[in-house]
């Protein structure tokens, strides 16, 4: 039911009950979001309600500002607050979703959930910044003269059709090229099989768009790759968050989840997932494909990280596993070569890849004749075995000196974990403390950056997770960077140490 029209003018103060409990696994802000929320779902904050300044609140609790501007500037993203510039914010007029029992109002999606985490990761870009924020591999791995010959052969060589339409499934000596390179690690398919894509990124998008239809859901792992969250909500279909251990996405709970979510697509990454470093060992592979061939749906790997592998042995990818045709494979010459040449590639059987090539086709056409045509040359050339030789040497370094840093830097009591491939550091934070959020703040004064857990998960969660991209940074810059983000933590505990657990307001 519509509010009766009122007075225009901001309502005096009512009273905030606020309660946060600092021993709480959720965020802080969290808490004060929910507060809110039930707070004003419960009528006890009127539309009209002028809610104290940012800074007054967070003086009030004893929390730092930022984390009041998060949970307020989430509050409106939902709906639930306006602000006016100058003078304050409030509770909105018109409530959320009236006639539906709080429970049943909707959920933002993780993204705009996560909208304000994502505003406040754009700090990271700032000049000077040792930015450990970002999934992009080091920029002096970049093979930029072999590119630029590479180019420059082709060009000569084939003329104007490099630069016409290329056939919508890829240049056809680079879809040879990428059969024999999933060959050698063990998935049996033919150049028909491949399908040339714009990197991973587009990859995913096409078998979302080719598999899944409005409102269904897709399971994938909880924390997940930030880019499925977003794909998924621009396609509108559910992305549902299944627990994981060590070994990746756990095999009971996602059982449980296709047995009550009807998904029609697994997600996965099996090689230093994305963002904890994971690797899937070899029986969790096979239970995992045996599961999906037994249930018919359809998983998609994504082996982006696979080839930074500096540690341990090598594991079959789980199309390599597949005797049903139920996984499709994408990887891409981005991360290990050049991520700006936009080239990646899925595998896939029969029906999957008839639907996946007519969405490519009305997606873009083609795929960049001139871009396959140089990586085609750099793979002939032996480019890429040579990059990956020396990235795994310095990542492997870099790996080693951000263990050292986090063992000798961040707070007492975090726990990360130590991978043997991959770009990134997972660091869960100790329970009691800043969160992740607030550790960031006081991190880009600093001049230090890292990416906030809370932004991978489909859910709630995350909230005292970061992620470092160690790979990108020279060990001397990992050392100082880790440094720093130790002493924002510190800094911050010094400051709001001293208040009182689970303070009343
Ligand atoms: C797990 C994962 N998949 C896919 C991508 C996108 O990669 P590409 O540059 O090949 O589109 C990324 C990039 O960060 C990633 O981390």
């Amino acid at each position: 039911m519509p509010r009766p029209a009122m007075d225009r003018s901001p309502m005096p103060n009512p009273p905030l009950n606020l309660t946060l409990q600092r021993e709480s696994e959720e965020p802080l802000y969290r808490q004060l979001i929910e507060q809110i929320r039930a707070q004003i779902d419960g009528g006890d904050l009127p539309g009209g309600a002028r809610l104290p300044a940012s800074r007054s609140l967070a003086r009030q609790l004893g929390l730092s500002r930022i984390s009041v501007v998060n949970a307020y500037s989430e509050l409106r993203a939902a709906g639930y607050l306006s602000a006016t510039a100058g003078r304050g914010t409030f509770v909105a007029r018109e409530p959320i979703a009236p006639d539906l029992a709080p429970s049943q109002r909707p959920t933002l999606p993780a993204s705009q959930r996560g909208a304000s985490i994502r505003q406040m990761m754009r700090l990271a870009r700032r000049p000077g910044v040792i930015d450990f924020s970002g999934g992009t591999p080091p920029s002096e791995f970049f093979p930029v003269r072999y590119l630029q010959d590479a180019i420059n052969h082709v060009i000569e060589r084939d003329g104007a059709a490099a630069l016409s339409y290329e056939a919508p499934e890829g240049y056809s000596p680079l879809r040879a090229a990428v059969r024999d390179y999933v060959r050698a690690i063990g998935i049996n398919c033919r150049a028909e099989d491949v399908l040339v894509t714009g990197g991973a990124q587009q990859a995913i998008d096409l078998v979302l768009q080719s598999l899944m239809r409005d409102g269904e859901t897709l399971v994938t792992a909880d924390p997940t790759y930030l880019g499925i969250i977003d794909i998924a909500e621009a396609r509108r279909v559910h992305i549902h968050g299944i627990p994981i251990d060590e070994e990746g996405i756990r095999i009971d709970a996602l059982e449980q989840a296709l047995d009550q979510l009807n998904p029609r697509l697994i997600y996965v990454m099996p090689s230093y997932q994305n963002p904890t470093g994971h690797l899937m060992p070899l029986h969790r592979r096979r239970q995992l494909v045996r599961l999906a061939a037994r249930r018919r749906i359809p998983i998609l790997e994504d082996e982006v990280y696979r080839e930074f592998r500096y540690d341990g042995d090598e594991l079959p990818p789980l199309k390599a596993l597949d005797e049903s045709g139920v996984v499709i494979h994408t990887n891409a010459f981005t991360k290990v070569l050049l991520p700006g040449i936009r080239i990646g590639y899925l595998v896939a059987d029969g029906s999957y890849y008839q639907r996946l090539a007519r969405v490519k086709q009305a997606a873009d056409i083609s795929t960049p004749g001139l871009n396959q045509r140089a990586i085609h040359l750099l793979l002939e050339r032996g480019v890429l075995a040579k990059q990956l030789e020396r990235n795994r040497l310095e990542l492997r370094r870099r790996r080693v000196a951000a263990l050292a840093a986090a063992q000798r830097y961040l707070p007492a009591g975090s726990r990360w974990t130590a991978p043997d491939g991959g770009l990134f550091l997972w660091v869960e934070l100790p329970a009691a403390g800043p969160s992740a959020a607030e550790t960031f703040i006081a991190a880009i004064q600093r001049d230090v950056a890292f990416a906030i857990g809370d932004l991978f998960y489909t859910g709630e969660g995350g909230g005292r997770a970061l992620r470092l991209n160690f790979g990108i940074h020279k060990p001397d810059r990992i050392e100082e960077g880790f440094k720093r983000i130790g002493e924002a933590w510190a800094a911050l505990v010094a400051e709001y140490g001293d208040v009182e657990r689970g303070a009343v307001l």
